[in-house]
């Protein structure tokens, strides 16, 4: 994934724990250096080993580890760094999510060749609305979880998931949530 993932993974780690549990994380990857450019394609892999080595040294789940990066993601890196393009995709969470694949689209000419995920919004019962993520990846729901929640706290949205329903693909993974909006 472009370096702009990896370089928000480690500064959620060190403005959380400080420039030493960094270094612990890095070590225990495996990943040899953290000099990540942002806008250069890194392989997946370095990505997961780094996630993988937060959970391990937070003696936490990967889950738990990821659901957390979602959230940083929305509240720290792209509030900070994409503001503009997330104030032009919307000023409420469901007009945003309608709106996140041609967010995505549209930086396609900047991030070439990436790979991002793809939403689906469909009406649920009452308050409820299904999002369905699609991706090219496996293992990215939490974080997708976490994003969820970012997006909720940034447009001061009530929002519970009612459920997290995988579904069955060749490829990839593909993901129904539905979610209570008050
Ligand atoms: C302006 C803000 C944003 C930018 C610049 C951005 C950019 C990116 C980039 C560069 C990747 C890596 C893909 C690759 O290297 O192949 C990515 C992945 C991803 N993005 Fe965004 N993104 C933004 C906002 C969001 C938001 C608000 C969400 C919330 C749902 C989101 C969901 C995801 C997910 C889930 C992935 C992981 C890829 C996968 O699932 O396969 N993004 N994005």
């Amino acid at each position: 994934m472009y370096g702009v993932i990896n370089k928000s993974l480690r500064d959620m780690v060190i403005e959380q724990f400080g420039e030493a549990k960094w270094s612990e994380v890095l070590q225990r990857s495996g990943v040899p250096d953290d000099s990540f450019l942002a806008m250069q394609s890194y392989d997946d892999d370095i990505t997961y080993k780094l996630a993988q080595a937060c959970a391990d040294e937070m003696q936490i789940d990967l889950g738990d580890a990821l659901r957390a990066f979602g959230v940083h993601w929305v509240e720290n890196t792209v509030a900070k760094q994409y503001e503009t393009l997330m104030r032009a995709a919307g000023s409420d969470m469901l007009g945003f999510l309608g709106n996140l694949n041609n967010l995505h689209d549209r930086i396609s000419s900047t991030f070439l060749d990436y790979r991002p995920p793809a939403f689906e919004i469909q009406d649920g019962d009452g308050d409820d609305v299904k999002i369905l993520y699609l991706s090219e990846r496996v293992g990215l729901t939490p974080f997708v979880e976490g994003l969820l929640r970012g997006l909720a706290d940034r447009f001061n949205q009530q929002m519970e998931i009612i459920e997290i329903a995988p579904q069955k693909v060749a490829k990839g993974e593909q993901t129904l949530f539905t979610v209570r909006m008050a």
